[in-house]
């Protein structure tokens, strides 16, 4: 399974068959997590963390004790930095055939923190479980999915603009952006909001953060911009894998919206 394929098969796991993971596909993963950069070049610890030991618990998640978890400083674009090297863990994870699944809110956090060792000034995100799917979803997995609807993704046309917010991009209009845009497309992202917008012109893609109620904390912590993140890493892989060369850019090109749209980030794309 190469990367593409990876996105396109992957789904949030929830219930897992108890075989759990080998100590050689444990370290696996752990060394591909660490060698992880991102584009905001943002360090991010990782460990695997064992439930039984450090008394962690998800009531969402059955049949594995196996997490991943990671922490960094706080940072300006700490939130896209994490969400683009986290979803690299997770395809990378889809490839050898183990579950995830991204859990910021539905966890014991203070377990979680604890058990990552967080310090003043870290921030540990989201964790996942890991582990082989179960044949089977639990009937609380089943019930989750119908209720954000995780298995259906907005029109193609509400999240793409072709040069301006005024234009939809429609997917014949698309060229060889296509199949990148529509892995972004796919992207898994909290309560499944989708908040990503982008916008195609003169060579780059624009991403734009949609913001919703209540996704920003106190601290200015925004995980709607983990989203984003994510869709940034789908993008750049999914380009690559169709020969494209995207290049990463901070430059907002100040487009006028009337959404209140938030400039995030953009791909050059040759
Ligand atoms: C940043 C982020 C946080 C999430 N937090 C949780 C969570 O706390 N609990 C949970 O069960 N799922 C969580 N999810 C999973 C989403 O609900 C899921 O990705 C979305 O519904 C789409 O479904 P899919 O991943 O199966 O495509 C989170 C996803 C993301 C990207």
């Amino acid at each position: 399974m190469n990367r593409m394929e990876a996105i396109q098969h992957r789904r949030s796991v929830r219930s897992f068959d108890g075989t759990g993971l080998s100590p050689e596909d444990q370290q696996q993963l752990l060394a591909f997590a660490e060698q992880q950069t991102n584009p905001y070049g943002l360090p991010i610890h990782w460990r695997l963390l064992n439930a039984g030991e450090h008394g962690l618990s998800s009531p969402v998640i059955v049949g594995t004790e196996l997490y991943i978890a990671g922490k960094m400083r706080r940072a300006p674009h700490a939130e896209e930095a994490f969400g683009y090297s986290f979803e690299q863990v997770v395809l990378f994870a889809e490839t050898l055939g183990f579950g995830t699944t991204w859990i910021a809110g539905t966890m014991n956090r203070a377990a979680f923190e604890r058990a990552m060792e967080l310090s003043a000034g870290e921030v540990m995100p989201c964790v996942s479980p890991l582990g082989r799917p179960a044949k089977r979803m639990s009937l609380r997995e089943t019930m989750m999915r119908k209720g954000v609807k995780a298995d259906s993704r907005l029109p193609f046309e509400e999240l793409f603009f072709d040069a301006s917010f005024d234009k939809p991009l429609t997917e014949a209009a698309a060229g060889p952006l296509l199949a990148a845009l529509n892995a972004v497309r796919l992207a898994p992202s909290a309560v499944n909001k989708q908040p990503w917008r982008c916008v195609c012109r003169e060579g780059r893609v624009h991403f734009y953060e949609k913001r919703s109620k209540g996704y920003v904390s106190e601290d200015g912590w925004d995980l709607q911009k983990v989203d984003l993140g994510i869709a940034l890493c789908h993008f750049e892989l999914a380009a690559r894998e169709c020969g494209l060369k995207p290049s990463f850019e901070l430059r907002d090109p100040a487009l006028p919206n009337r959404e209140q749209l938030q400039y995030v980030a953009s791909w050059r794309v040759e």
